[in-house]
């Protein structure tokens, strides 16, 4: 998929379990196949990270077997890989990566590591450095102080201080660690200068003990793993659910579930052993109403609203991110600071975050470590529709879903989510009501521009006259030159529209441009150029943009078919092509034009016949429309039929 376009969005509420966490997944694997004995791995999180280690699992020799129900069997090497020498590719999965490193540097074999380009962008010296000062071999095959790496035979250097930065990536620390037992002896590790992502340090050591390895630790900075340590399986090992994959719903909870309906997130709470969990206390402090159980915490809205905070997120760097968009939710500026890890990610997530909210209308400030945000002045509710990229990084596509509380919005390249939650777009729509929308589609002239318009505002809900949008197109590709059967020409001429919609009148380059487009040679070239494949996908989003709180009734073509495909009604509206003639017939006589009913009925006939008949998005009725025919029907009658189904299907009050 190359995009998905999210509407605006209502409420949330309801129950997701999230997929297993990423970060107990990878150690687990790697402590399992150094453990001596039998692993079962429960919960194990299925996703491109996980797979990176999996493969390299497998190419070092361990036998690593689906058994079913989400069950991993893993047969520990008791510390020795049976495959000595091996060239491995670990994707941009930076758990896997420097873990492997560390263990394999102190594996007494010959491997390469390698990665995505990303990857090879992703510092590692101080790593490389640490395991140097143990006698490790390792040689940078590209770039120095970066992947890819040739491992050879360590020759360790007993009693030497192990000393390792902790200022750019906990997961250094984590790697040494969990290679320290291989040596065999006692060794002692250093942290020098600030330790970022402190939670997850705590995890690595928790997850030694649980694998036999009891790792001592005096202060907050020096650990050391005992004479003789060796990983032991413990049998059946259960992953818990990932807390930063959790912090979505959770903010999605925050910004729109109402008290009586928290949403609640299985599989993460009180007894996690993840750092992230930590994010529902940053929400807390946000104003939102959390309750935190053992296993599963719910979340929901503040009656009095968000508050944006200042908030050190050194403990939470991927969850922080989350913050950066409930930040468009919240009344005042929410300041990030001590981020600075963020730009050594999967791409440098300061900038990213920062030029893509900018893009939605958020005031957003940027540093070296940090990132401040505050909605628009108008709040959330004036956020304005925009194309998202996300830069082949998961956190950037989730967290982003989120703005569509405030504005509908296309995210591109949804499917990089597959690095941590690969159904993650499909289990969010799951706990979200988007604005409802009324698709109303028939022929020209039927009366459903006239009819939506009515029902529209009866509604209070916005409406989208997307006739006009081919008909814009039609008359600016004429005025620029372009030929109406010029695919790529026109389409430009239609992703490059400067429209403005405004109660009724519509305005193209700064001119009214309403009379100018329903000239019976417009209606010609808007029906010739909404023939194109690419000229339909350009005015896709445009159409899509108009889906926004309360609701939306759209009138056209494709409505039902293509464009709101789950519209909560769907109405074909017609009428016969004599009815429809003389309805036409009327009003250009009314307005003075010299026309005959013969010549218009005639006219009509053919554009029928070219809508119905064109490959893409032809004019039909669907067999969940329901059919209005109007030819002995007035305008009243009609909209009278669309408000009772609307009020049918909980559409309206009343
Ligand atoms: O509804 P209208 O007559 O203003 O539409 C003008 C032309 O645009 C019509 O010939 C068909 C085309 N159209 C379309 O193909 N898809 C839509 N959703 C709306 C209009």
């Amino acid at each position: 998929m190359d995009f998905i376009d999210l509407p605006q969005l209502l409420a949330a509420g309801g129950s997701v379990r999230p997929p297993g966490s990423k970060s107990i997944s990878n150690r687990a694997l790697l402590l399992a196949a150094l453990a001596e004995g039998v692993t079962e791995i429960d919960g194990l999180l299925a996703s491109d990270d996980t797979a990176r280690m999996l493969e390299a699992l497998r190419a070092l020799g361990v036998a690593c077997v689906e058994i079913g129900q989400g069950r991993l069997r893993v047969e520990g090497c008791a510390g020795r890989f049976p495959v000595r020498r091996a060239d491995l590719f670990l994707g941009n999965a930076g758990t896997a990566f420097r873990s492997l490193t560390a263990v394999l540097a102190l594996a007494g074999g010959d491997y390469v590591l390698r990665g995505t380009p990303r990857m090879h962008e992703r510092p590692i010296g101080d790593l490389v450095d640490a395991l140097r000062l143990l006698g490790a071999d390792i040689a940078y095959l590209e770039n120095e102080g970066f992947p890819p790496l040739r491992l050879a035979p360590a020759s360790i250097r007993p009693g030497r201080a192990v000393e390792v930065r902790g200022d750019v990536s906990s997961q250094f620390l984590t790697g040494l660690l969990m290679a320290l037992p291989l040596t065999g002896r006692e060794m002692t590790v250093t942290v020098a200068g600030d330790l970022v992502s402190r939670p997850y340090v705590d995890m690595t050591l928790d997850l030694m003990a649980r694998f036999g390895v009891r790792a001592a630790r005096q202060g907050g900075q020096v650990f050391t793993t005992p004479t003789g340590a060796r990983y032991v399986s413990p049998g059946v090992f259960g992953v818990e659910g990932d807390a930063s994959s959790a912090s979505y719903f959770l903010a999605a909870g925050a910004i729109a579930a109402s008290s009586g309906a928290p949403l609640r997130v299985a599989g993460v709470g009180r007894r996690s052993i993840q750092g992230d969990v930590g994010f529902a206390g940053a929400l807390a402090r946000m104003g939102a109403i959390i309750e935190m159980g053992d296993d599963e915490v719910s979340a929901c809205r503040p009656p009095e609203g968000l508050r944006g905070i200042t908030l050190d997120c050194k403990a939470i760097p991927d969850a922080a991110m989350t913050l950066a968009v409930t930040a468009l939710f919240a009344e005042g500026e929410t300041r990030l600071t001590n981020i600075a890890s963020w730009r050594v990610k999967e791409t440098d997530r300061i900038a990213a975050m920062a030029k893509e909210l900018g893009k939605l209308g958020a005031r957003v400030e940027e540093g070296r470590d940090f990132l401040a945000i505050a909605p628009p002045p108008g709040g959330a509710a004036s956020l304005r529709p925009a194309v998202i990229d996300t830069y082949d990084d998961h956190r950037m596509a989730m967290c982003f879903s989120l703005a569509a509380f405030g504005t509908p919005l296309r995210i591109n390249d949804p499917d990089c989510t597959a690095k941590t939650f690969p159904d993650y777009f499909a289990r969010f729509e799951g706990i979200v009501a988007p604005a409802p929308v009324i698709a109303i589609d028939g022929p020209t002239a039927s009366g459903k521009g006239t009819v939506s318009a009515r029902v529209a505002k009866a509604l209070g809900f916005h409406y989208l006259d997307s006739g006009a949008l081919y008909r814009l197109t039609a008359f600016a590709a004429r005025e620029a030159g372009v030929g109406w059967a010029d695919e790529a020409g026109v389409a430009a001429v239609a992703a490059g529209l400067d429209v403005v919609f405004d109660d009724g009148r519509i305005w193209l380059d700064g001119r009214e441009a309403d009379e100018a487009i329903r000239h019976e040679s417009i209606s010609v070239g808007a029906s010739k150029v909404a023939a194109l494949p690419q000229v339909r996908a350009a005015l896709l989003f445009r159409q899509r943009a108009f889906h926004r709180a309360p609701g939306l009734v759209g009138d056209g073509r494709d409505m039902a078919s293509v464009v709101f495909p789950r519209a909560a009604l769907k109405v074909f509206l017609t009428a016969s092509a004599e009815i429809r003639a003389e309805r036409r017939y009327k009003q250009l006589i009314d307005k003075g034009m010299a026309v005959t009913m013969a010549s218009l009925l005639q006219e009509l006939r053919e554009r029928d016949a070219r809508d119905a008949a064109r490959t893409v998005a032809p004019l039909r009725q669907l067999p969940d429309a329901v059919l209005l025919d109007t030819s002995s029907m007035g305008i009243e009658e009609a909209v009278a039929f669309v408000l009772d189904l609307a009020r049918d299907r909980g559409l309206a009050a009343g």
